[in-house]
């Protein structure tokens, strides 16, 4: 049976650039489900990357409830919220945000070492994870000596490498040819259905809607539209 995992009412946030207030996201409610690919759409600046930061924990929203696998994620403290999220989430960033001093091996790892998973064990996923994702051969890559797409399979390899039940993915095609961004989705397809996760994917690139459970668009911060 299908569980919810992710349930956000009247998500409301803004922000402050100036002295003007830009309100965001207008009432956002929204429910995702274990075993789910959700493709979230919608055009550049509606809210799409704050949203799925909302649901990550990674940025709060000024009212409204986000409750992720039951917790209310905003109102956890920092230190709670860091170890919920390490446990349960894993995060594309849409700039990948990899760390520059670390090889691809490493970086993919950094969320079972934070775990305190063993060095060995650690790598030995990571591995796994990114020859899974066609990078073989550049384990030992920082991220400047690697292309944009290859970083971002590095991104992504450290978003999956722990299968968490929420996986967050912003634009996980935008730097890839067809044929590796149809890779990259099969991959996560698996991993949604071996774990029965649930994975929302913000996306531009219609290439990848097929992997799609359902689709949603966000347009000027409110849901207009979902196809099932
Ligand atoms: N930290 C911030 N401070 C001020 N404004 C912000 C901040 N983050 C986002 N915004 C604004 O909020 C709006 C929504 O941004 P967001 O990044 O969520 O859009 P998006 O739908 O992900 O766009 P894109 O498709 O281009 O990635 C934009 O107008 C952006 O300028
Ligand atoms: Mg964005």
């Amino acid at each position: 049976m299908k569980q919810i995992t992710i349930a956000c009412k009247n998500i409301k946030k803004s922000f402050k650039s100036g002295s003007q207030l830009f309100q965001i996201l207008h009432g956002i409610d929204f429910t995702a489900y274990s075993n789910e690919m959700i493709m979230l759409m919608g055009p550049s600046g509606s809210g799409k990357t704050t949203l799925i930061s909302i649901i990550g924990g990674i940025l709060n929203a000024d009212s409204g409830e986000c409750a992720v696998m039951g917790k209310e994620i905003n109102a956890l403290p920092d230190q709670e919220k860091t170890a919920f999220r390490g446990k349960n989430i894993g995060f594309l960033f849409q700039h990948f945000t990899l760390v520059p001093t670390l090889n691809a091996l490493e970086n993919a790892a950094i969320p079972l070492l934070c775990q305190g998973i063993t060095r060995e064990v650690s790598f030995k996923k990571s591995h796994e994870v990114l020859t899974s994702m066609g990078l073989d051969l550049d384990m030992d890559k920082n991220p400047n000596q690697l292309s944009g797409g290859q970083q971002q399979r590095v991104a992504m390899a450290r978003a999956c490498v722990t299968e968490p039940a929420i996986i967050l993915c912003d634009e996980p095609t935008s730097f890839l040819d067809f044929e590796r961004g149809q890779k990259i989705m099969a991959i996560l397809k698996e991993l949604q259905t071996k774990n029965n996760c649930t994975i929302i994917v913000v996306t531009h690139d219609a290439r990848i809607l097929p992997f799609a459970d359902r689709i949603i668009n966000i347009e000027d911060g409110v849901i207009k539209e979902t196809t099932t």
